[in-house]
């Protein structure tokens, strides 16, 4: 075994981090477990994993969930795509794989929603499959104890980062070794101030030999996401809101307020109701401001209550009764919205 294997291997053993989904031999646990800590803290998942285990205890009950049940148990964990595409892999493993998930990153692979990183981290933690896991925390670990220099988001440096990150994976406790590399990443090897003075790999770590550990990895700088302003509109009539299940890719499948992108006064947001939905305004009341953050975009919405006194119905929209809205899933950016109905 490589030494710097066998270091962290006996760090691992005394530290690592407990955590539902792992020490269970259930495939299908790990595969929605590395699904949800993708983008995703682990301090998040604690939450989450166990209450989705409990709703879909195998991947027959996933396969056959409704993909809107499926949206409201991922509810706040945000990347909603993940979750419709959990569901379709399930779907898939059943009419592909007779319900049984494959071993080989190679099968995994062409499974819906499971990517290069997910396809190895699966096979090593479920299967043992000797394979690396290179996700963000093993980036960073990788770079410095090797200390490289190279933007690793361009394809030659990863392929670097993946042929070292190969070299350390024993041929026994893969998934272990996976896990060790990012609990080190997570808890020590921290972005920023690395704490290399608790670090089993200090000796053995070429950054920290150089001074170079707390610059690397060198990644690209982050574009500052878009600015959007939308009015969010409450549109009450008698007991129900109106509503609409986005097509979009972003948020596809979640329920939102209508929205009219920009900001207006109230006499042309009045104006602008009438002209693209042919609802007649009969009050309007400004709420509050809220903001969203996303990855890419910032929503700055303005919220307001509207009522109407004929309710027509609109093409791809659903008038929703007031207590029903609690049952459908709804993005995190509709919160403030949501609270302003005082359901
Ligand atoms: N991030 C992704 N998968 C993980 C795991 N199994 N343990 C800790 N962090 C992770």
């Amino acid at each position: 075994m490589h030494r710097i294997t066998e270091a962290l291997m006996s760090w691992y053993d005394k530290n690592a981090r407990e955590m539902p989904w792992r020490g269970i031999s259930d495939p299908y646990g790990t595969w929605v477990s590395e699904i949800m800590l993708q983008q995703t803290r682990v301090e998040t998942v604690r939450d989450y994993y166990p209450r989705f285990m409990e709703r879909f205890p195998t991947l027959r009950d996933l396969a056959e969930a409704p993909e809107e049940d499926v949206l409201k148990m991922w509810e706040g964990l945000g990347y909603y795509s993940r979750a419709r595409n959990l569901r379709k892999g399930a779907q898939q493993v059943m009419a592909e794989y007779g319900g049984v998930i494959p071993r080989e990153p190679e099968q995994l692979i062409k499974i819906k929603g499971i990517g290069p990183y997910t396809s190895c981290s699966i096979a090593s933690i479920a299967f043992d499959v000797p394979v690396p896991a290179v996700d963000g925390n093993v980036i960073r670990v990788i770079s410095r104890l090797y200390d490289l220099h190279d933007d690793p988001t361009e394809v030659k440096a990863h392929e670097v980062i993946e042929k070292f990150a190969a070299e350390l994976v024993p041929q026994q406790r893969a998934g272990d070794h996976n896990q060790a590399m990012m609990d080190l990443g997570a808890t020590v090897c921290v972005p920023g101030t690395p704490d290399c003075d608790s670090c089993p790999l200090k000796k053995m770590c070429k950054a920290f030999a150089a001074g170079t550990a707390e610059e690397l990895p060198h990644l690209p700088k982050a574009k500052s996401p878009k600015e959007i302003a939308y009015d969010v509109l409450l549109i009450h009539h008698k007991d129900q809101v109106l509503m609409y299940r986005r097509t979009e890719s972003m948020l596809q499948g979640l329920w939102c307020f209508p929205m009219l992108e920009g900001q207006r006064e109230e006499k042309e947001l009045i104006a602008a109701i009438e002209k693209k939905w042919k609802l007649k305004a009969k009050s309007i009341q400004f709420e509050q401001q809220a903001k969203h953050i996303f990855t890419h975009q910032v929503w700055k919405m303005s919220i307001y209550t509207i009522t109407v006194d004929d309710k027509k119905e609109i093409d791809g929209m659903e008038w929703v009764k007031r207590d029903q809205i609690a049952d459908l899933p709804l993005p995190t950016a509709m919160k403030v919205a949501k609270l302003t109905l005082k359901l």
